[in-house]
């Protein structure tokens, strides 16, 4: 009789399934500890939490249950849409921007057939979803681990079909400037699309005008979250812009109720929301400069960030890792990044941040 794995597809059985941070629930559990005391830095949250008025919308959402959400995200879209000048045809919906990343995959590769380019040490999925899809990966070595989009143009051949860049990327906190996007977006050949991963944008400190190339009709997808300044990563909603051909065509490879109906509501009132959206780049602005000044002066090495996590190289970065989960603070080791000497750290509040420093110098003394 034949096993179930001498059935499953060969990706499957060799897929090392994404490492996401470990869950507060989870460590208090495994160690004892009260989860109210747990400070989780490991996943890039937003430690003010939800924007106030999302939360109010969602709690008006909730009385809709009963109904399917409106799969097309009319009002969603009309709003993002409206947000940056677009229009609705030009946004597309995902359970997460990750899932626009699989929709990708979906509409634009084959396997076995199709290869797709991205950097070393930049966000797993886009390797992992190549991994599900039978797509050849190619992860051009970084460059002082910001992308070397010089390298990934050279890295395109006949067979590339889609290019991620994650800009500020993930999990180095690096961005490339603007003059090196714009020379590598107008220098793309007309066989690849590239997906612009913005989950980290609106950190940014003069930002691209990215939203051009969408109106310019480039083969360009720009991901974005709500994720993240929103602080709306446990519903689970993030976007697409691109050129109308690109989002009509992943409307189609998308479940009909991709988003939920909670999910639609809390995200077009956070999006409205601009004073939560500063509030939260404030704290992380400080508590990025706390972190960084900090290093410093503790003589470790560091990678400036552009997001809302810094990467820092503190020796044994597992050991570290362990021994700052006994202290109930959670980061991320960058062992399955194959950066085995660096955590990445979330900024957090500044009190969490303080905690977390001290921890640290403790640990590290
Ligand atoms: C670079 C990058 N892209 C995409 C995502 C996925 O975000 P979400 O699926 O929550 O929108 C993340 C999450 O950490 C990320 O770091």
């Amino acid at each position: 009789m034949r096993s179930v794995n001498q059935i499953a597809n060969r990706e499957i059985l060799d897929l090392i399934p994404y490492e996401p941070g470990k869950p507060i629930d989870d460590v208090a559990r495994e160690l004892g500890l009260n989860p109210l005391s747990i400070i989780k830095l490991a996943s890039n949250e937003n430690p003010l939490g939800p924007s106030p008025k999302a939360i109010t919308a969602m709690r008006e959402a909730l009385e809709k249950l009963h109904l399917y959400p409106d799969g097309g995200g009319f009002h969603l879209r009309e709003g993002i849409a409206q947000e940056f000048q677009l229009q609705r045809e030009n946004i597309v919906l995902g359970n997460g921007s990750n899932e626009i990343i699989e929709l990708l995959y979906h509409t634009f590769t084959r396997p076995g057939e199709h290869e797709v380019v991205t950097v070393r040490n930049s966000f797993a999925v886009y390797h992992l979803m190549a991994q599900l899809f039978g797509v050849k990966c190619i992860e051009v070595p970084d460059r002082d681990y910001t992308h070397d989009l010089e390298a990934m143009l050279a890295a395109i051949t006949p067979k590339t079909r889609l290019l991620f860049v994650a800009n500020p990327n993930n999990p180095t906190g690096t961005r490339v400037s603007n003059e090196a996007l714009d020379r590598f977006v107008k220098a793309l050949p007309d066989h690849v699309i590239l997906a612009l991963d913005e989950a980290y944008y609106e950190f940014l400190d003069n930002p691209p005008n990215s939203l051009q190339y969408v109106k310019e009709g480039r083969k360009v997808i720009l991901m974005r979250t709500f994720s993240k300044i929103q602080g709306l990563a446990g519903i689970r909603i993030g976007y697409g812009l691109a050129c109308g051909e690109i989002s009509n065509l992943l409307q189609r490879a998308r479940q009909p109720f991709n988003t939920n109906s909670i999910a639609q509501a809390g995200a077009l009132a956070g999006l409205k929301d601009l004073d939560h959206q500063r509030k939260t780049k404030q704290i992380t602005d400080l508590g990025r400069a706390l972190f960084e000044d900090s290093f410093k002066k503790r003589g470790l090495s560091y990678v400036p960030s552009a997001a809302n996590f810094v990467l820092v190289k503190v020796g044994n970065a597992d050991q570290v890792f362990k021994a700052l989960l006994q202290k109930g603070i959670i980061v991320r080791s960058m062992v399955s990044y194959k950066m085995p000497e660096w955590i990445r750290v979330s900024i957090g509040t500044n009190e969490q941040n303080i905690a977390f420093l001290q921890a640290l110098e403790e640990i590290l003394k």
